[in-house]
């Protein structure tokens, strides 16, 4: 792992998107690490803001902002040569601490102080590349599982959503629309579960609730019946997860194994802007035998797209932060505590 430098200059581009504070103190995913290899220039999006990512050869990954500081050209449109970033413009090259080594017009001056590329913070953790924009106030949340080795880590997506991150987090701490959008997996429609009172509470690591116990027909890779016994977090406003204790049950939902399996989700959404997020995930999970984990991701490309094709019709698209636009039962408890632990963060980006 390895962190770039921030530079203290702003870009231009800077005033244009996003301009809360939260968000843009925040770190937020913008790939796999695996989506970066050296030698390429790679575009990303982030809160309305066009950023470049691109990998040294020793294996440092560098986010930038998508601008020239000579003319305002797109760094993604140009290239890399000998591991330094060349604007397809003028042909200047900036190396990987983002400073101007080479102006081809005047080849033996020494480009001015002042000319630097706009470098972001940038670091990968758990499989993900993250990236804050401004000065992060707290860190990249822990991963539970990462370490533990007796865990089958398996990254799912990305899945683009054409809705906002806010509501794709909040469908991913939602129990009760299992039976209804994954019926036959997560759930039997013809028998939704009755959902018993939970908590939620604020810890440590952000919101989370007591087990939410639901029944579940095809409840993991294994394709076998289970009682799931879920404990919902909000790590951040855009990083959430679940662990999910399970036992095996036979098909009308009595459970007939004593031992517990663990089964955990690790959600991040990337706001590219208010209404379109790039969820990317990374599941955990510790039954033995290991399932196969193309079966995992197979499995898991059926459900999300299942969840981003119901988030994508809600309305209004940000999601309201003040509880009396929408209704909210009991049963919607983690979501409407997410929702109220956003507001109290001062969040506006996204939000109604
Ligand atoms: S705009 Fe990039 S070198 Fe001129
Ligand atoms: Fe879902």
């Amino acid at each position: 792992m390895s962190v770039t430098t921030l530079s203290a200059h702003q870009p231009i581009t800077a005033q244009d998107g996003c301009r809360d504070p939260v968000m843009l103190n925040s770190w937020h995913v913008v790939g796999f690490a695996t989506d970066f290899v050296p030698d390429t220039i790679y575009p990303v999006r982030l809160l309305e803001r066009d950023l470049i990512a691109w990998r040294s050869a020793e294996g440092t990954i560098h986010v930038w902002e998508d601008l020239c500081i000579h003319r305002g050209a797109r760094l993604s449109k140009g290239w890399i040569k000998n591991d330094r970033v060349v604007c397809p413009y003028h042909g200047w090259q900036y190396d990987g601490t983002g400073r101007c080594t080479l102006m081809p017009a005047a080849p033996d001056e020494t480009p001015m102080k002042k000319a630097v590329a706009f470098p972001y913070r940038a670091v990968e953790r758990y499989g993900f590349v993250w990236v804050c924009l401004g000065e992060p106030f707290e860190d990249i949340p822990v991963f539970p599982e990462w370490d533990d080795e007796h865990f089958l880590k398996v990254h799912n997506g990305p899945y683009n959503y054409a809705a906002n991150g806010f509501r794709a987090i909040e469908n991913f701490i939602d129990a009760s629309h299992f039976p209804f959008v994954h019926a036959g997996l997560n759930g039997v429609m013809e028998n939704p579960d009755r959902l018993e009172p939970y908590e939620v509470h604020e810890v440590e690591t952000g919101l989370r609730s007591s087990e939410v116990q639901v029944f579940q027909p095809w409840g993991d890779a294994r394709g076998i019946p289970l009682m799931a016994f879920y404990t919902y977090y909000a790590f951040r406003p855009l990083v959430a997860y679940f662990s999910k204790r399970t036992q095996q049950a036979d098909a009308k939902g009595d459970i007939v194994s004593e031992e517990s399996d663990l089964f955990t989700t690790f959600f991040t959404a990337q706001p590219v802007d208010e209404k379109t997020t790039i969820v990317r995930v990374c599941a955990a999970m510790n039954m033995q035998p290991h399932p196969d984990p193309k079966v995992v991701r197979d499995r898991a490309d059926v459900v999300y797209s299942q969840d981003r094709e119901i988030v994508e019709t809600q309305r209004p698209e940000r999601i309201p932060t003040e509880l009396r636009y929408e209704l909210h039962h009991r049963t919607d408890l983690m979501g409407q505590r997410y929702r109220t632990w956003l507001r109290a963060k001062g969040i506006s980006y996204g939000v109604i």
